[in-house]
């Protein structure tokens, strides 16, 4: 082995023990776990090569991370063994599974496609959850695989986790260990993170937003204060066993994995409902495809797909090569987190004029997308991230969630390095030497677009242009906004083309859009006749609307969808809503002392009015009297909440249906919901309303009572 050879393992030992560390032990990891991972395997490429210099100490040689002193160590029964990662994440992935599978158990090439089971992996931490006679009586981390910790306490504060299980039919087995992954639901995260970060405003100390769902959990679950536990939103997954009573000693006799699935299902775990049998590779190919297209609209955080030979007599036969079965593979998706450099940092103006510091960064592809802007929130989260140009940032794209930095990567330098047998000195090279940082980042104080003055007001975290529709940005959003599909719907009208109305100062307000000849827009660039001819047909049909529509579109502060809703019905017309006082706009269900006052200060404004006035001039019109009000009003008065995936139903066309019939939806149940509307994969808000008491039904359940204007069964004696 060469000098550098032998520099570069203790290198890498000493980085990847470092982030273990941080990221095991700490739960506050400082590099994405895909550098991590290429961390791992080069040291694994190098221990293979010379397997003279594996050392028993070496990260390679354990599983998990070290025992928290705070917590009792458990020793498993069944080790909690770690699983294969198949890192091509195309249909390769699969088919080499499949092809190492029949080749181990020697099926021939003319028998049938072996039986699989797919599942999401589920990008949480595992746990061991053991129930003697039915109770659980203790929950362990993986830990090393071998021995974990006891986190009992923390786990009984997750709803899902049922402390007793409910045999009903199905016999539950003497001792019984499931194996399952603890995650936090991505709406739970950013709430979480949300409220931690007002906490942090407030001048909380010893508080933290969370890099991601994943940490955010394992941060919860090994909290050594059970109270702080049960206030971090935790769900569970089951997926597998652990020791279980074994048939001939009167416990269940399995076959398949999927039975075992059914059994886990039937006991009162939650067990995933994309979980799908799959016959051969070119199944196991489809779902990978389904699951990874689905990825972005699932409520939580995946990382790939689980493969399992579901034949359990098959399962034993292909037994185990170190710590991996080789009955199971994980076939992965694109990282979530990646690392990348901060080029620069911009600041954009919003339709309301609030200043967001987003990052530009050299290109990188996270989440199955590349990404080139990330968000950086507003001055307090830049400064106490302390993010500046030229930095390693780690950025995370999850969900329909915008991109964003998260933190700051060290320069590897500040990591230890390994001493030199010789000197004792650190022997790493210049080239790791870190690149000077830019300075430290400053909000401007007027506006980078229009140059007026820019003011931070007093208990707010964002600061905001005051230049108003004086400013162009400001001008080019609230055009967006009201051409935007939920409000006017001008098919067309998107950010190039405002950018180019705005700048050519063809365009200065709304009515101007209707002003819009085929000459204007034909001498723009990239503007072919055919798509301005189709751009003025949809201005035309766009004048043709509804009330709410038309209020929401107008871009009044705090004026959300379901308030223009709301207004509209209460009203009936704008003229009444205009004139309205603010304590007439405190009459309307859900308007509160703020929102009222932005509605009045908006139709105060004289430029306001006119810019209303134009709009209807130029034969922009809508029905009167409250259109909502011709369907029954069948939910009149009642506050539902939607969780989970309906089977027919988008959430808008639920929320839309509700509302058409005089319901509300809300976002979080509380005593005064009247019902829940739950769907697959529902999470935490399902939980709250079975511990409120609150009616669940179905989407069947919730069609038959609009089409009926009959109550499900599950409502008898629900009132307003
Ligand atoms: S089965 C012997 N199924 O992935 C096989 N694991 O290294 C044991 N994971 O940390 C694992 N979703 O917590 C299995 N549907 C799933 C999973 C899953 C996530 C995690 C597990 C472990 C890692 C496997």
């Amino acid at each position: 082995m060469s000098l550098n050879e032998q520099q570069r393992l203790h290198q890498l030992r000493e980085l990847l023990h470092h982030h273990a560390h941080l990221y095991y032990v700490l739960d506050a990891p400082e590099i994405p776990d895909a550098e991590y991972d290429r961390l791992f395997q080069e040291l694994q490429a190098l221990e293979a090569a010379h397997p003279e210099w594996v050392t028993p100490d070496s990260p390679t040689q354990r599983v998990g991370g070290r025992v928290l002193d705070g917590f009792e160590s458990v020793r498993h029964r069944v080790p909690m063994l770690s699983i294969r990662t198949e890192t091509d994440t195309g249909a390769n992935g699969a088919e080499a599974f499949d092809a190492r599978v029949r080749k181990e158990l020697e099926v021939p090439e003319s028998a049938p496609a072996v039986d699989y089971v797919a599942e999401p992996k589920f990008d949480g931490l595992a746990i061991s959850l053991r129930y003697e006679s039915g109770v659980l009586v203790l929950a362990a981390t993986r830990g090393d695989g071998e021995w974990g910790e006891d986190v009992t306490q923390n786990i009984r504060t997750i709803g899902q986790v049922p402390l007793r299980l409910d045999g009903g039919a199905r016999q539950v087995p003497p001792v019984l260990e499931v194996r399952g992954e603890v995650y936090m639901r991505r709406d739970d995260f950013e709430a979480l993170n949300q409220r931690q970060r007002e906490r942090i405003a407030a001048g909380a100390r010893n508080e933290k937003t969370f890099v991601n769902p994943r940490n955010a959990a394992a941060g919860a679950v090994r909290q050594l204060d059970p109270a702080i536990a049960a206030d971090r939103p935790l769900s569970f997954f089951a997926y597998g066993l652990g020791e279980i009573t074994p048939a001939d000693a009167g416990g269940p006799a399995f076959t398949t994995h999927l039975e075992v699935l059914e059994a886990l299902r039937a006991w009162g775990l939650p067990v995933s409902d994309r979980v799908a049998l799959c016959r051969g590779a070119s199944e196991l190919v489809a779902f990978h495809r389904r699951l990874g297209a689905e990825r972005d609209a699932l409520p939580f955080d995946i990382d790939g797909a689980v493969y399992k030979v579901n034949r359990l007599d098959w399962q034993r036969a292909l037994g185990f090569v170190t710590r991996e079965p080789r009955w199971a593979v994980a076939h992965k998706y694109p990282a979530q987190e990646q690392m990348t450099t901060v080029l620069g940092i911009d600041v954009q103006v919003g339709r309301t004029g609030k200043l967001t510091p987003v990052a530009k960064l050299a290109p990188v592809f996270v989440g199955g997308v590349t990404v080139t802007n990330a968000t950086l929130h507003n001055e307090d989260e830049v400064l106490r991230k302390d993010v500046r140009v030229g930095d390693t940032v780690m950025v995370r794209r999850a969900g329909d969630v915008i991109p964003e930095v998260v933190s700051v990567v060290p320069p590897i330098s500040a990591t230890p390095g390994a001493p030199s047998a010789e000197t004792g000195e650190s022997t790493q090279p210049d080239l790791f030497a870190a690149p000077p940082r830019g300075p430290v980042f400053q909000m401007p104080t007027s506006c980078p677009v229009c140059g007026s003055a820019v003011v931070r007001e007093p208990g707010e975290v964002d600061h905001r242009c005051t230049g108003g529709l004086f400013c162009p940005a400001q001008r080019k959003q609230a055009l967006l906004h009201y051409a935007q599909r939920r409000a006017m719907d001008i098919e067309g009208l998107g950010d190039k083309l405002v950018d180019q109305l705005v700048e050519a100062q063809i365009v200065r307000g709304l009515p101007d859009l209707y002003r819009l000849g085929l000459n204007a827009l034909a001498s723009l660039d990239r503007m072919a006749e055919k798509s301005a001819n189709n751009l003025l047909q949809a201005l035309e049909t766009s004048k043709h609307t509804t009330l709410p529509r038309f209020l929401f579109s107008l871009g009044i502060r705090h004026v959300g969808e379901a308030t223009a809703k709301d207004l509209a019905r209460h009203f009936g017309s704008l003229d009444r809503l205009m004139d309205a006082t603010v304590d007439e706009l405190l009459m309307v269900r859900d308007v509160g002392p703020v929102v009222a006052d932005s509605i009045h200060t908006f139709f105060l404004q004289p430029h306001n009015r006119e810019v209303v006035a134009q709009l209807r001039a130029c034969g922009v019109h809508w029905e009167e009297g409250g259109a909502a009000a011709d369907a029954p009003q069948r939910l009149a008065g009642l506050t539902l909440v939607l969780t989970g995936t309906l089977p027919t139903l988008s959430r808008d066309q639920a929320k839309a249906l509700v509302e058409a019939a005089g319901g509300k939806v809300s976002g979080s149940v509380s005593k005064k919901t009247h019902c829940v509307v739950a769907g697959a994969e529902a999470g935490s808000k399902l939980d709250k309303a079975r511990e409120l008491g609150v009616p669940v039904i179905d989407e069947a359940a919730l069609q038959a009572w609009l089409a009926t204007g009959e109550p499900p069964a599950a409502l008898a004696g629900v009132s307003p």
